[in-house]
């Protein structure tokens, strides 16, 4: 990250940044993912998917697809799955049979209505707009489709609370800087600030035409699910 220390970059710069993290820490962010959830993450991944409940070959996008784990749980969930991402270097390290576009995903090469369903793993803090996002997902998914968006978030249980924010403030990059990039791991509870709060985000999504919008939140609120229905 090239803004200074304490900040967080934003708009074009945020976007270069965030490409350029992720190229970096491509080849092992499969291994740290597992190690730093104690392999949780493959649930959070498996309950989004189920959480789509469309049918049997319906087309999903998986936005920000990074390394493909989400198109793996798609496809093995009998979708049919296209992952978009911009960082080469996850695209390069992708181990899934899906087919894969580098493309960003404010801006997909996907026709009006041309899906049944997205997906979105950990990647709502990386993008430069949100309001993007969700306005790009009301565009590219027909009605009655179904989206499922994860991202990371913090217990409401002041306990738990404390002890995650130990572990995600010190150890993550601590793990991080052993097995990958410091740097980088050190950014990933940086940019939880990038997240408005909850019930802003729920609203957003209900703007943008999931009008039944809503947050689950899984275990115990380390990571947090939106599902909603396009209208
Ligand atoms: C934390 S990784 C998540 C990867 C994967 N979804 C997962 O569940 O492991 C975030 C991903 O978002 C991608 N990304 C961020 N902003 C993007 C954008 N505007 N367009 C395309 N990809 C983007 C990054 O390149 C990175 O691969």
């Amino acid at each position: 990250m090239t803004s200074r220390p304490g900040e967080l970059p934003t708009g074009d710069e945020k976007a270069r940044d965030v490409r350029r993290l992720f190229d970096t820490i491509a080849p092992r962010y499969d291994l740290v993912n597992r190690v730093i959830t104690f392999g949780m993450d493959v649930g959070w991944r498996r309950r989004a998917v189920r959480e789509l409940r469309l049918p049997g070959g319906s087309l999903v996008l998986d936005l920000a697809c990074g390394t493909g784990d989400l198109c793996t749980e798609l496809s093995n969930r009998g979708y049919r799955a296209v992952g978009f991402d911009f960082s080469h270097g996850m695209l390069t390290a992708t181990a899934t049979a899906a087919p894969v576009v580098q493309a960003d995903i404010l801006r997909l090469p996907v026709r009006d209505g041309g899906a049944e369903g997205a997906t979105c793993g950990f990647a709502l803090r990386n993008v430069v707009s949100l309001a993007g996002l969700f306005a790009e997902l009301g565009r590219v998914v027909r009605p009655g489709g179904r989206i499922a968006l994860l991202d990371a978030s913090r217990p409401d249980h002041p306990v738990l609370r404390a002890g995650h924010s130990v572990y995600f403030n010190h150890v993550v990059p601590l793990i991080g800087g052993l097995l990958s990039n410091r740097d980088a791991y050190a950014y990933l509870p940086r940019s939880m600030a990038y997240l408005p709060p909850a019930g802003e985000m729920r609203s957003m999504l209900r703007e943008a035409g999931f009008p039944d919008a809503m947050r689950l939140q899984l275990s115990g609120g380390l990571t947090q699910l939106f599902v909603g229905t396009r209208a």
